[in-house]
This record gives C-alpha cells, sequence and structure tokens, in this order.
C-alpha cells in the first residue's frame, strides 16, 4: 500500500524499545536508508502537547476512556503529519510506540476497554505497521530502570509492578494474535545483542536502500 516501510517498537516500560529503535535507525541510516525515527505519544508538534496532558500528573488524571481519545487524537496528529507524509516519499518510519501501547495500556490495563480502542482505531488511524518488534523483558528488570529516569512522564510507571506485569503477558498474547506483524524479541543482553537480533528478524523484509 504504501511505497515506504513502517516499523514500530513496543514493550513494556523500562524494556529497552527506545534504545533498539534508536540502534536500528542508526544502522539503516548507515545502509543508505531514509530513515524517521519518531515516537509517541508525541511525534508531531501536536501530538508532543498531548504527550505532556497524558504522561504527566496523577495516576487517576484521566479515566481510561478520556484516556483512548487523548492518544488517539495524538496519534492521528502524528499519522497526518509525521508518518503518512513520509511513507509516501518511500522512507523507513521507525515509531517507538504506535496503536499496539493503546490496546495494551487503554484497553488492558484499567477493565477490557479493547473492543473500543479498536472500534477507534479503525474509525480514525486505520494504517498498521508493516513489522512491529515487541522487546519482552521481565518487568523486574524493567520496571527499576524505567523508574530510574526522572523524567516527570511516570504517571504509567507509578501503576507499579503488578501492571507492568500484566502488560508483558498482554504484549505477549498481542503477538500471537498477529503473529504476521508482531515479531517478539528476547530484550535480555546488552543492546548490541538485542539490536542484532532485531536486524536478523527485519532483513527478509526489507527493500534495498533508495541511495545505497
Ligand atoms: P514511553 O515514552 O515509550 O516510555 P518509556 O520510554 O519509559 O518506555 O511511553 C510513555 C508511556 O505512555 C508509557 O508508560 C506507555 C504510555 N502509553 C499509553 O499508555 N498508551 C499509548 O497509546 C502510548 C503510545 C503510550
Amino acid at each position: 500500500m504504501n511505497p515506504g516501510l513502517f516499523l514500530t517498537f513496543e514493550g513494556i516500560d523500562g524494556s529497552g524499545k527506545s534504545t533498539q529503535a534508536r540502534l536500528l535507525a542508526a544502522s539503516l541510516r548507515a545502509e543508505g536508508h531514509d530513515v524517521v525515527l519518531t515516537r509517541e505519544p508525541g511525534g508531531s508538534p501536536g501530538a508532543e502537547q498531548i504527550r505532556t496532558l497524558v504522561l504527566e500528573g496523577e495516576t487517576d488524571r484521566w479515566s481510561p476512556e478520556s484516556e483512548i481519545l487523548l492518544f488517539t487524537a495524538a496519534r492521528r496528529d502524528h499519522l497526518e503529519r509525521t508518518i503518512r507524509p513520509a511513507l509516501a516519499t518511500g522512507k523507513v518510519v521507525i515509531s517507538d510506540r504506535y496503536a499496539d501501547s493503546t490496546r495494551m495500556y487503554q484497553g488492558l490495563s484499567r477493565g477490557d476497554l479493547r473492543t473500543m480502542v479498536d472500534t477507534l482505531h479503525d474509525l480514525m488511524i486505520g494504517i498498521e505497521p508493516d513489522l512491529t518488534f515487541l522487546i519482552d523483558m521481565d518487568p523486574a528488570l524493567g520496571l527499576p530502570r524505567a523508574l530510574s529516569r526522572q523524567t516527570g512522564e511516570e504517571r504509567f510507571e507509578s501503576f507499579g509492578a503488578a501492571l507492568q506485569a500484566r502488560m508483558r503477558a498482554g504484549f505477549l498474547a498481542l503477538a500471537q494474535e498477529f503473529p504476521a506483524r508482531i515479531v517478539t524479541v528476547d530484550g535480555e543482553g546488552t543492546p548490541a545483542t538485542v539490536a542484532d537480533r532485531v536486524l536478523t528478524r527485519l532483513r527478509p523484509k526489507l527493500p534495498p536502500p533508495a541511495h545505497g
């Protein structure tokens, strides 16, 4: 459908997916690919403003339903202004989180709202990545790492270890639901080791660089 390639990274907080998104962007650029590295919530000026609304403040600041709307509004803006234009010109788009995060964090964390998330996604977003890397990590290793960052964006991390464990199980189940799209990668080991695992899985789907 798109001339470009749309890749996303997903995983629990502290899984190392942001590092992996950066490393993959660097490797592909070194091979001559035109890469747009972006993130959610955010990735466009308007969506970055919504990011502040959803990631800062008290855990009960928003109801799950309001959150679904805010994350979807942010995603729609990100899609219109960053993702679609880049794909249309044949670029490789790498997003640190995308719709699977909403399926998990809003769809699963506080009651079963998955149908609501999926309905809104179909209505307002409608685009799935070509490939999603799920960086799988034991929350006992990931959560302390995420909390130690002190970025002021710990609203979801503040929900605690039990939530992270449910998110991990949820992501693994999601990978089984979409086996053709979601690739589960073991997140333990050095960043370079994990990056090798990612590249190995991507290689068969990677077109030749636009200008090598
Ligand atoms: P992120 O910046 O990826 O955090 P980290 O780098 O620490 O992994 O994501 C911030 C938080 O936003 C994360 O706790 C998950 C949450 N989130 C949702 O709840 N729903 C969403 O749709 C997205 C994209 C993120």
